[in-house]
């Protein structure tokens, strides 16, 4: 067996990862393909135009780049040429059939393993990068070995990466996961990508389990962090009606190190590609082992998610008079959480759609995200749209009677919000649902403010 990796799917998970993997294993030919032409293309590009933004990312691109990070549509050659492939393939929720709406749709993953068997030339090591409902590691690992002529060993290597500090979390992981079969070939098998990892990761950082815990844990893991956003956001809720602040309370709840301070920030609900998929997904795991209560319970997370973006809508229309009608509301964010272009099931998406419903006359700015913004409203604008785009948080404001923060991106309390105010309608109004402008110096300007949880 040769060391060289190959990643199949350039996506958010498998570029960050594969770029860090290269520039710490400078010994190894690290390749990435994708069946997608763009974004290799983008990743290749002189210019460094990535196809994903995250902080830091392009440096290490620029580092590894043509010396041992390659990328590539060629995923027969790639598959040839390593020993070790990486998958990263997404996998959306399944939208037909059994499990629609709860289920991950596996066909990408699937057909990626039917293509590794039949580009193999030799033993191979396959890594799950994607998140994965439990046991998909066993199926593809049948499919794999099925008549096959060489040996396939499946190990599940999930990634815990944030958007927006992906970078930083692979060079500082928390811990670094490793499932593999507990034969010898599959312990052997974890040992070869312990070895990858181990050339930064402190060796105790890096845990090995067996397949299936691995593949739960990832979900587990996802769902208790949705589980607190959703959790803060219900005492939101709670605080709004009774006059406690659910920045005090989550302060002083923090500060019980059986708590933690992190993850109990209210706001807009989670967003991202992964909080919902992973919990729906736990959901569907439970129900179909029976398990009716405990796929309640997790579902629950997920309902609360959604009340908390129609509490939003609900609050905004009562404050302006009941009806939104015409009236120009600035979307300040559109992506799901700061420091990143990704909108998939970004909270602002929802709002959007809802406020549309109304009437409103919707201008989103956000400084990264537009383009994806562009592509999720697709089907609810076009030229005889009320829903318009605009980089400039300024020029978005102007003769707005709101202005709705739904994303934390670090310029917005910096704006200048004499200068907002000054170009609104009045009465104007701004909605921080991060919490994360300066509420009195607001009120000092004139504006009315209104923040989640307080
Ligand atoms: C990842 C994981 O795959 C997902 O399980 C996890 O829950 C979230 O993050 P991500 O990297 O964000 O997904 O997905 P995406 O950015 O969509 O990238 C996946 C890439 O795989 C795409 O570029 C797509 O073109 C590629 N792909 C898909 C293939 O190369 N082959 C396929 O057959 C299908
Ligand atoms: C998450 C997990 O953190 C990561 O470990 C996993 O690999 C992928 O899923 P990500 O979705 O990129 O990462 O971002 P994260 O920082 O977890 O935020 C998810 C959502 O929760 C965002 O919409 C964020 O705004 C929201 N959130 C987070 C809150 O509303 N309050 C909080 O206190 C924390």
């Amino acid at each position: 067996m040769n060391r060289d990796i190959v990643c199949i799917g350039a996506g958010y998970i498998g570029g960050p990862t594969m770029a860090v993997i290269a520039k710490m294993n400078p010994d190894r030919k690290v390749i990435v393909v994708d069946i997608n032409q763009g974004r290799i293309d983008a990743w290749n590009s002189d210019d460094y135009e990535l196809p994903i933004y995250e902080p830091g990312l392009v440096d290490v691109v620029k580092e590894v780049r043509g010396k041992n990070l390659f990328f590539s549509t060629d995923v027969e050659g790639a598959v040839k040429a390593c020993d070790i492939i990486f998958v990263g393939v997404n996998t959306p929720t399944k939208m037909f059939g059994r499990g629609a709406g709860r289920a991950s749709d596996l066909q990408y993953w699937e057909s990626t393993a039917r293509g590794i068997k039949g580009y193999a030339n030799g033993d191979k090591i396959v890594v799950e990068k994607s998140t994965l409902p439990v046991r998909t590691a066993a199926a593809m690992e049948a499919i794999l070995n099925d008549h096959a002529e060489h040996r396939f060993t499946v190990l599940s290597n999930p990634e815990f990466l944030a958007e927006g500090t992906a970078i930083n979390d692979l060079v500082s992981p928390d811990r670094v996961l490793i499932g593999g079969p507990q034969d010898e070939v599959g312990i052997a098998a974890i040992q070869e990508i312990v070895d990858i990892y181990a050339t930064w990761v402190p060796r105790e950082k890096i845990l090995t389990t067996n397949v299936w815990s691995a593949e739960l844990t990832k979900l587990a893991a996802n769902a208790f962090l949705a589980q607190r956003v959703s959790s803060i956001n219900a005492i939101a809720g709670l605080c709004e009606a009774t006059g406690a602040d659910v920045e005090e309370v989550a302060r002083v709840m923090g500060a019980d190190h059986r708590i933690g301070s992190l993850f109990l920030k209210a706001g807009p609900g989670f967003g991202g590609s992964c909080f919902k998929k992973d919990v729906l997904n736990l959901v569907y795991l439970c129900e179909s082992f029976g398990l009716h209560t405990a796929a309640e319970y997790w579902d629950g997370v997920v309902k609360m998610n959604e009340h908390q973006q129609e509490r939003i809508v609900s609050r905004l229309i009562k404050e302006m008079f009941n009806t939104l009608a015409n009236k120009k509301i600035a979307v300040f964010g559109f992506a799901f959480k700061a420091d990143t272009g990704d909108t998939r099931e970004t909270p602002s998406g929802v709002v959007t759609r809802h406020l549309d419903e109304e009437h409103a006359h919707v201008v989103i700015t956000d400084p990264k995200a537009l383009p994806n913004a562009r592509k999720d409203l697709a089907d609810i604008t076009g030229k005889s749209s009320r829903i318009e785009f605009e980089e400039d948080p300024y020029k978005a404001a102007e003769g707005a009677d709101a202005v709705l923060l739904m994303t934390d991106w670090k310029i917005y309390p910096s704006l200048d919000w004499q200068r907002i105010h000054n170009s609104m309608r009045k009465p104007a109004l701004v909605f921080d649902t991060r919490n994360c402008l300066n509420r009195e110096a607001l009120i000092k300007i004139g504006f009315k403010v209104l923040n989640v949880g307080k």
